[in-house]
């Protein structure tokens, strides 16, 4: 009887084993299928798309020095910073903010210099704002370093007037009062700027609005700007904001002529809007929070487009993520108001999370614009004087950038998690394209910091893709940076650690890293 007792006993426990191992079969650890015969969405090249505000030294000083300076410029803008910037292939620039943008009148920046008013930056650090950066320095600044220009109208304090003469004065070719001044102030030939947004953040800064107000002023606004084949874009709400969302798909769905984006902004905040925290001295608790916030954006995106599916089936307006990046504490000494933040490895790698994201997205996210380009928030540049710094979050753009305009290669991944006090998030982000010659490029990012990850990558459909390279963006400490008159720590490296047979790519993927891979026949 005992013996039976005992046998039952262990057959018991035998067959709970078998049942939940295949309840939980075992994880097949970080395996990535790669559809390579499957891609049929184009990664807009505006996804690698930039915001400069006017804002602490985002423009004057980073940008802008104006022509006496003993910094060498072209018309007043830094020729060091815009060659830097041509590396990155900057697809396209949001200005003039931003909260910015709200307070803006742009009269008060056309014709001769000395005849500008000063006014006060009221949004950023009350500082005096003497226009010497306008309508002409901005669209010179896109035209040196070759991306399109992206201007926000000022809804909030604006009028609408004001918004339908600068698109008449930036890209009408007719004789009008308004391109006869831009003739006057020496443009004889129209921009044709395509991209034109209504409003910035109109539920905050850009007038404290509601939903179903702004909707309204949208319209009265977008009906005034004319042109044809201009992407207008309306203000989104705040990230998790989806009744306005709604409320402005429902109310626009009989005037679908008279938007063409919406906007979507998130920022990573560490942890969270009050804690902030400093952008170089963290611990692995801040790591994780970063990181933990930034993958949130995906949840939130997909929730919007979701929406945008239902009132927008037919996928005619896009989402333009025209400010996403990681918001930390100010540098210790510097003015609060001019957001100005180091960059680090940590900055790196939550770059390569949110680009896998927006590529992934690529068939509703047709723009996305990094906070900001030059000296503010995750910036791709620093200046100091007449030195500059190309940061972790500019190595990683400039990694990306084989990915405008190729085709997206739906991804499959399958990872270990990264572990932190109890807590778990996955650990390896992937996203893929084709480009027009045929070249397959695999991002890979490894989120965790301690961990390399064996990393097999099933590519799929496609012939012997047998001809493979690698660049790696990885640092030995996961708060190193670049620095004024350093040697850089972080920058893109040659990265070897893989191999390719049948199709099978195996990759190391080294801990807090940031890996492009291309391959070809
Ligand atoms: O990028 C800094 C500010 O963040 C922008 O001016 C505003 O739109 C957002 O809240």
């Amino acid at each position: 009887m005992r013996f039976f007792t005992k046998l039952l006993l262990v057959l018991f426990v035998f067959n709970t084993i078998l049942l939940n191992a295949q309840d939980n079969p075992p994880k097949d650890p970080n395996r990535i299928i790669i559809n390579v015969d499957l891609g049929r969405e184009t990664i807009s090249k505006f996804i690698y798309g930039h915001f400069a505000e006017h804002l602490g030294h985002g423009i004057y000083g980073g940008i802008y020095v104006g022509e006496n300076s003993t910094i060498p410029n072209t018309r007043g803008i830094r020729n060091d910073v815009v060659e830097a910037l041509k590396e990155i292939n900057p697809a396209v620039v949001r200005w003039p903010g931003g909260c910015f943008a709200d307070t803006y009148h742009w009269k008060d920046g056309i014709g001769p210099k000395n005849q500008r008013p000063s006014i006060v930056n009221t949004t950023w650090g009350g500082v005096t704002e003497d226009n010497s950066f306008g309508t002409h320095e901005f669209l010179d600044f896109c035209e040196q370093i070759g991306a399109e220009p992206y201007i926000c109208v000022n809804v909030g304090s604006g009028t609408v007037q004001e918004a339908s003469e600068w698109v008449e004065y930036v890209n009408s070719d007719a004789k009008s009062p308004m391109t006869e001044l831009r003739k006057k102030n020496g443009r004889d030939k129209p921009w044709n700027v395509k991209f034109w947004a209504v409003g910035n953040e109109s539920w905050g800064c850009g007038g404290n609005m509601t939903p179903d107000y702004y909707t309204d002023l949208y319209k009265r606004f977008s009906t005034y700007m004319h042109g044809r084949g201009l992407i207008k874009v309306a203000s989104g709400g705040t990230d998790p904001d989806f009744d306005w969302t709604e409320t402005v798909l429902k109310k626009t769905q009989k005037f679908r002529n008279l938007v063409q984006g919406y906007s979507f902004h998130y920022y990573t905040f560490c942890h969270g809007w009050n804690d902030k925290t400093s952008a170089t001295q963290f611990n692995e608790n801040d790591w994780f929070y970063t990181m933990k916030n930034t993958l949130v954006m995906e949840e939130r995106l997909e929730k919007h487009i979701a929406l945008m599916d239902e009132y927008d089936p037919q996928n005619r307006i896009g989402i333009m993520a025209d400010e996403w990046g990681n918001w930390f504490t100010v540098e210790p000494g510097t003015n609060p108001g001019f957001l100005y933040q180091q960059n680090t490895l940590r900055d790196a790698v939550t770059a390569g999370l949110y680009l896998d994201i927006f590529n992934n997205h690529a068939r509703r996210v047709k723009m996305a614009n990094i906070a900001q380009f030059v000296n503010v928030l995750q910036a791709m540049i620093l200046t100091k004087d007449g030195q500059i710094v190309k940061t972790p979050s500019f190595y990683v753009f400039k990694m990306y950038k084989v990915h405008q305009d190729a085709t997206l290669l739906p991804v499959n991944v399958t990872c270990e998690d990264y572990s932190y006090d109890g807590m778990t998030l996955p650990s390896v982000s992937a996203s893929a394209s084709k480009d027009k010659e045929g070249r397959i490029h695999v991002s890979l990012t490894n989120i965790d910091p301690h961990k390399d990850k064996n990393v097999e990558i099933d590519l799929r459909g496609s012939d012997d893709l047998s001809n493979a390279s690698g660049e790696i963006i990885t640092a030995p400490n996961e708060n190193d940076y670049n620095d004024f008159g350093q040697p850089e720590k972080v920058n893109i490296q040659k990265f070897s650690s893989f191999s390719i047979k049948n199709n099978i790519l195996k990759v190391d993927l080294p801990s807090k890293s940031v890996v492009t891979i291309e391959l070809k026949k």
